[in-house]
């Protein structure tokens, strides 16, 4: 199993990054996926939030799986939750190629997709016509175009709605113009409280997330987080790609414009949680993701006020078997600490 994770990583690692994503894909569709996870202890890392039973913290982030083409072998190769998307309305190609850049020295990419997506109507019709494998949530963007933004969102939630078990509100992407700017009170206002009456009126119950950016500045964020318990959404995804190019300095890639990810992503999505723990105090659920790629990130992000966890770049550069590597380091660090369930680590510095 390991020798085969190793094999397809380094053959994926031949092609152009994008050529790779899409190959990566196809092999999901079309091979067997399978679980590296038969002997990972769950009660240790069994959880229940919003109504949703995790069997363990890491879930898969946005933009890896945009067109729900493979959410169900995702689930089976072992992560708890996938989420799918960001989707847009209408189909839309996004920027022009080259738009995805590995920086090997980091194990970090740059990439700036701008919301390729197949449409809203695709992505429906595989979420019909595929088994749910685990926890799977919609990440909800918005076509480049559209003007009246609060539009697009409310569209990909009527239709989305009862075909998934959460919604993501994305309004940190950076490479979509003007889609950051929505991370204010008054811009966000309408998009969420439009898709509550929507989730109000089509599956009571169905949690809604907004992911938001690490690039704020702290007052800006703090508005934000407070702003985001009073409209009573469910939980934060902290965080999305950074615009900073602090830690890949003098990397090949790294004038790329777009968002990076990665390790050096690592730290200031800790810190932000911190922050944001702090802030919410519990009340709402937040996912941390941004340069997890051991146990021991993991731990940290738990430990500054994590409820869940993501990955997405450190699945591309190790492959499926990283999700056992994460828990079963993960699992020494519990139980090196006398821990139970992860539950008693959340937020406790
Ligand atoms: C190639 C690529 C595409 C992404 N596309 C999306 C997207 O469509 N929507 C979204 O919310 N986040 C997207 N992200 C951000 C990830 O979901 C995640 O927030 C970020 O990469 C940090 O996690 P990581 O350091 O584990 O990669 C993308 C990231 C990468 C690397």
């Amino acid at each position: 199993m390991k020798i085969l994770n190793q094999l397809t990583t380094q053959f994926l690692h031949c092609f152009a990054p994008e050529t790779a994503h899409h190959l990566a894909i196809k092999m999901l569709r079309h091979l067997p996926a399978q679980n590296v996870l038969s002997d990972i202890d769950s009660n240790i890392f069994s959880q229940e939030l919003l109504g949703m039973k995790f069997t363990h913290p890491l879930g898969l982030a946005a933009g890896f799986d945009k067109n729900a083409d493979v959410f169900d072998k995702l689930g089976q190769l072992g992560f708890s939750f996938v989420e799918v998307g960001s989707v847009t309305p209408r189909p839309q190609p996004g920027n022009p190629k080259p738009r995805l850049f590995r920086l090997p020295e980091q194990q970090a990419i740059i990439n700036r997709y701008g919301f390729n997506s197949e449409g809203l109507d695709y992505m429906a019709q595989h979420l019909q016509q595929y088994p749910r494998t685990c926890i799977t949530g919609i990440n909800l963007g918005k076509n480049k175009e559209t003007t009246n933004y609060a539009d697009d969102f409310l569209r990909n939630a009527e239709v989305l709605c009862t075909l998934g078990d959460y919604f993501v509100v994305n309004v940190s992407s950076p490479n979509t113009p003007g889609l950051r700017d929505l991370q204010t009170p008054e811009a966000l206002a309408p998009i969420i409280d439009g898709i509550q009456d929507i989730i109000r009126r089509k599956k009571p119950g169905l949690p809604l997330f907004v992911k938001i950016s690490p690039d704020m500045t702290v007052p800006q964020e703090t508005a934000l987080l407070e702003f985001l318990i009073t409209k009573a959404v469910n939980g934060i995804i902290i965080s999305n790609t950074t615009l900073s190019r602090e830690g890949v300095e003098g990397s090949k890639n790294a004038a790329e414009a777009g968002g990076l990810s990665g390790p050096p992503l690592k730290e200031r999505t800790t810190a932000m949680l911190r922050r944001a723990y702090k802030i919410t105090q519990g009340k709402l659920v937040l996912i941390g993701c941004g340069g997890i790629s051991s146990g021991l990130d993991a731990y940290e992000k738990l430990r500054a006020g994590a409820d869940l966890l993501q990955i997405y770049t450190s699945f591309v550069y190790h492959g499926p078997l990283v999700i056992r590597k994460i828990l079963v380091e993960l699992a020494e660090l519990l139980k090196r600490d006398g821990v139970k369930n992860v539950r008693e680590i959340i937020g406790h510095l």
